[in-house]
């Protein structure tokens, strides 16, 4: 597969090819899902969960980022990976450009920070230097304290409105991507269509221009519940290979997210 920029993620907005993306924590994983077609790899906080067995995804260290993102990157130099910006690192522009630079000196392609509006100077600050920056935008699992729990985000016309402006302060602060996670389908739509840059769903159905999973759903093994937004590919494919095709392909169909997928 041809290496992957924020270009060609661009390009496949515009003649609406969906993207492809998973979460991948090390060489192995992250080589196997890019040469099975994923397009985008995510070094998530979510190994604060998946891998360290955390009840969420607080206790996530930027040098434990930096730790997976290197070892990701090991695992092919065509890859285009994003690595997250763990819980506190980035409550400042002076703190987001250090902690995304080890980041990127690690091995990532783009940086993703959790909000909207509020981090408009910390990713001018970022994009001026450099440093991609992706946004991530609905159920932002660093704030599950403020939510009271992981609970669908945006519900309602004024959460609605608040988001899609929050989406067009991104993308006008110079974020490249956004993450929606965990919104109604008709809301990611609207976000989708309110913004040029590529909107990549979880749990936000298939309005969008990509969709991810954390790898552990994809193949049925999370230590906690499976998300309802979730499904186990490796079930009806039997092995790792055509678990990752098959996902790939139903993203790029539409076939998946499905509605037993999504919230309304
Ligand atoms: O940490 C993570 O895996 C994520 C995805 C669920 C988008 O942020
Ligand atoms: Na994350």
């Amino acid at each position: 597969m041809s290496k992957i920029t924020v270009s060609t993620l661009n390009k496949m907005k515009a003649e609406q090819q969906k993207i492809t993306a998973l979460t991948a924590y090390d060489a192995s994983f992250a080589k196997l899902f890019h040469d099975n077609g994923v397009d985008v790899i995510l070094v998530g906080d979510s190994l604060g969960m998946v891998l360290q067995g955390g009840d969420d995804t607080l206790a996530v260290t930027n040098q434990d980022i930096a730790y997976h993102t290197r070892s990701v990157r090991a695992g092919s130099r065509e890859l285009f990976v994003i690595a997250d910006m763990p819980f506190m690192t980035y409550s400042n522009p002076a703190e987001s450009c250090k902690n995304a630079a080890e980041l990127m000196r690690a091995g990532a392609n783009m940086v993703k920070l959790e909000g909207g509006e509020w981090l408009y100077d910390s990713i001018v600050a970022l994009t001026q230097q450099g440093i991609p920056v992706c946004g991530h935008l609905g159920l932002t699992p660093q704030s599950v304290h403020v939510f009271g729990g992981f609970k669908i985000q945006g519900r309602g016309a004024e959460q609605a409105q608040k988001m899609i402006s929050d989406a067009k302060a991104l993308e006008a602060a110079g974020a490249q991507m956004i993450v929606l996670e965990c919104i109604p389908t008709e809301l990611a739509k609207l976000i989708t269509e309110a913004v040029s840059i590529p909107t990549i769903g979880i749990g936000a159905g298939n309005q969008t221009d990509g969709q991810i999973l954390v790898m552990h759903d994809l193949v049925g093994i999370s230590a906690g519940y499976i998300p309802k937004f979730s499904k186990n590919f490796l079930l009806e494919t039997g092995n790792m290979p055509d678990a990752v095709k098959k996902y790939c392909n139903d993203v790029k169909s539409g076939a998946f997210p499905s509605t037993e997928h999504e919230f309304k």
